[in-house]
């Protein structure tokens, strides 16, 4: 029997790329170039199976191409913002993603950046590359404690609960927690972090030294984060963003850091990344990183196999265990 056609959007680890290719009649990206809309819409005409990423815009004018030979969308990432999820169903395409791999990566790096922020890490760092470090002072760049210290976090699907952890059990911070009307619902017990849901945003963003972004991007959640929820924050407060950029209101969050109505920001995720607003670079409190969360060797293979056993079992005729539609 012919091995069923493949074909995957951008370079994947090595390890999970030799697999396909045993498994697979497998078309790789090993160039990583950002494939087109045409190019897109032709891998659907011409495979039993798309392997997309988060780069990948997979809309409703790419779904909509004629004679499409794909029966599944195998999405390589937890978040699937750029894929049309209504017409891909309307389409009869399934798509599927890959949870619970990347949870502990993702949420150690909010942790990262919250640390980063309250610490003036990056400022601290420029100080050093352009040479500018004259020796300690009682007094340089003094940041905020983070022991002890409330975290509210938005959304409390698994990477919110593994930060909630991380932070209540390494830096002994009070919990608090606000689920937007979209987002995924609790799943574990939440007992042992002694969390406390607040009935509403402001409630959260009120009472809070970090608030960390974690809720799903889409028509509810865009800009949740905005000149007015800012302003509600505390001066000493800091944001950090690993969920989409789509939540903040980019050029709200710059004026209000100019402005000290918060004390800092952490950023992993941008409003149309990979560009980003260039006033991000003039400011001193914020930390940026280029979309790490789930950047590491380990998470990135598993990721992949997450892909892997899901087409898997859409060829054999099963559910994947990750079905979105
Ligand atoms: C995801 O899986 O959605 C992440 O943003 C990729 O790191």
């Amino acid at each position: 029997m012919n091995k069923p056609k493949v074909i995957v959007t951008r370079h994947w680890p090595v390890e999970v790329e030799a697999r396909l290719k045993e498994l697979y009649d497998v078309q790789l990206n090993e160039a990583d170039k950002i494939m087109t809309a045409d190019e897109l819409k032709h891998a659907l005409q011409t495979a039993d199976a798309v392997l997309t990423t988060v780069t990948d815009a997979i809309t409703a004018d790419v779904l909509s191409v004629e004679n499409k030979r794909a029966k599944i969308i195998g999405q390589f990432g937890v978040g699937y913002n750029n894929i049309d999820i209504q017409a891909a169903k309307a389409h009869g395409l399934m798509v599927t993603n890959t949870p619970h791999v990347l949870t502990d990566c993702t949420a150690d790096i909010a942790m990262l950046l919250l640390l980063m922020s309250a610490r003036r890490a990056s400022e601290g760092e420029r100080l050093i590359l352009n040479q500018q470090w004259t020796g300690w002072t009682p007094t340089q760049l003094l940041g905020q404690k983070v022991t002890g210290k409330t975290l509210g976090l938005i959304g409390f699907g698994r990477i919110a609960q593994a930060m909630a952890k991380k932070a209540h059990h390494g830096f002994d911070m009070k919990i608090l927690f606000y689920v937007p009307p979209s987002s995924m619902p609790e799943q574990q017990s939440i007992d042992d972090l002694h969390a406390t849901r607040c009935s509403s945003l402001e409630d959260l963003l009120a009472d809070s030294d970090f608030v960390s972004l974690h809720c799903p991007a889409g028509v509810t959640t865009k800009h949740l984060i905005n000149e007015a929820s800012l302003k509600l924050m505390r001066p000493t407060a800091h944001l950090i963003n690993t969920a989409r950029g789509d939540v903040v209101d980019s050029q709200a969050l710059i004026n209000a850091l100019k402005a000290g109505e918060i004390a800092g920001a952490g950023l992993d995720v941008y409003e149309g990344e990979p560009q980003l607003n260039p006033e991000f670079l003039t400011l001193n409190n914020v930390a940026l990183l280029p979309h790490l969360g789930s950047a590491t060797e380990e998470t990135r293979t598993a990721m992949g196999k997450r892909v892997l056993a899901n087409i898997a079992a859409f060829f054999a005729g099963h559910e994947p265990n990750d079905k979105v539609v």
